[in-house]
Order: C-alpha cells, then sequence, then structure tokens
C-alpha cells in the first residue's frame, strides 16, 4: 500500500462527499518534498486557502518551487516554522474553522534523516490543529515506527488516537505482515 497516496485519496473523497459551502481551508504540517501541499492546493479550490509548515528551509523552497510550477503558489501559505506554532498562522484563515489537516510525520526524503518530527511537538500540534477543524472535516496522521526516534513518537501518537477516538470515527491503515509498518490514521470529525 502506498499511504501517502491512501491518504491523499481518502480526504479527497471524504471532501467530496461534505460538500463544503464554504471555502476550504487546509493544513499541511509537514510540507517536506511538497506533495501533500500540491494536492490540497488543488482540492481548496480557487476560493481556499493552504497553510503548509516546514521546520527545514529546504523543505519550503522545494515546495514553494512546485506550487509556483503549478501555478498554485497565490493560495498557499509557505511557513519555514515548529508545527507546534500552528494556530499563530491558521487562526487568521480559520473564522469558519479548518477542514482538513496533514501530517505525514519522519524525515524529509532524500533529505537529513536526522531531522525527524519529535513526540512533543507532535503532540502539541496534533492537539492545536484538531482543536480548530469543523465538524464534518478530517485530519490524517502517517506515522513510521521503524526509523531512529520514530518508535518512541508513533507511540506518542497512538495513544493521542485512542483518546480522539472516544468522539471522532477513526480509520487506521497498515501492513499487517510488517511489524514496521507505517501506519495511516483518518479523524473525522
Ligand atoms: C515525511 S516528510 C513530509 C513529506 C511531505 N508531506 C510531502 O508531501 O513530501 C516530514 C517533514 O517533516 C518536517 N518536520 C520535522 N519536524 C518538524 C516540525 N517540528 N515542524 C514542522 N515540520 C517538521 C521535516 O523537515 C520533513 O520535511
Amino acid at each position: 500500500m502506498h499511504f501517502t497516496v491512501e491518504a491523499q485519496n481518502k480526504i479527497r473523497s471524504h471532501i467530496e462527499s461534505v460538500r463544503t459551502p464554504l471555502p476550504i481551508v487546509a493544513f499541511d504540517g509537514t510540507a517536506g518534498n511538497g506533495f501533500d501541499t500540491c494536492f490540497l492546493a488543488e482540492l481548496v479550490g480557487k476560493e481556499g486557502h493552504v497553510v503548509a509548515m516546514d521546520l527545514q528551509r529546504e523543505a519550503i523552497h522545494i515546495t514553494r518551487n512546485k506550487l509556483e510550477a503549478l501555478g498554485r503558489a497565490d493560495r498557499v501559505d509557505c511557513i519555514c516554522d515548529c508545527h507546534s506554532h500552528a494556530l499563530r498562522y491558521l487562526q487568521p484563515h480559520c473564522s469558519n474553522g479548518l477542514h482538513i489537516a496533514m501530517f505525514n510525520l519522519g524525515y524529509l526524503p532524500l533529505g537529513n534523516k536526522e531531522i525527524i518530527t519529535k513526540r512533543e511537538t507532535t503532540l502539541a500540534a496534533l492537539a492545536a490543529v484538531h482543536g480548530l477543524i469543523v465538524e464534518k472535516g478530517i485530519l490524517s496522521v502517517l506515522s513510521y515506527p521503524g526509523h531512529a526516534g520514530g518508535s518512541d513518537e508513533h507511540a506518542a501518537v497512538e495513544a493521542w488516537i485512542e483518546q480522539v477516538q472516544r468522539h471522532s470515527r477513526i480509520e487506521s491503515y497498515r501492513d499487517e505482515s510488517n511489524r514496521l509498518s507505517p501506519v495511516l490514521w483518518l479523524v473525522f470529525t
């Protein structure tokens, strides 16, 4: 299973089924190589808006270049900062709430594998962003237990999902034959 594609497909079909009348606002907590940000920029349409964050300048540069090549840079704020500060960048766009949030955790593929998402800041970002999501919105988290430092964060995210599951429907996807499989969680608010 290609988890990043799966996340995008699930989000697209959910948003199309909800058919929100309001401009769609989306958040990408880990812009990385820009694939999810570009996906969101297309999905929100010309009235919508995306806020994309990454800790690394390199990732923001790559993402911005991809958006410019697509002609979609005008509907995206690309922010180089830790996603635990997400509220400060999202609030100006979220008077009607946030509709979609994506977190693809871990490190930048082809980049520095020592710069990884970390338990404390990931949990802070998830809690803050989840609190902004409207009814019938969606949040995806793709978590990787297999790299150094990944299992600690993965366990914390799993525990957070268990809490959220008390009041939201969750879908999860993993490769059952692989103990260290990435896990995709979808939270339907
Ligand atoms: C797996 S990559 C994201 C892939 C991306 N969604 C894409 O479509 O290409 C994870 C990214 O998280 C970023 N990251 C790590 N810690 C972060 C933090 N505290 N805040 C924001 N981004 C962070 C890394 O720099 C890396 O680019």
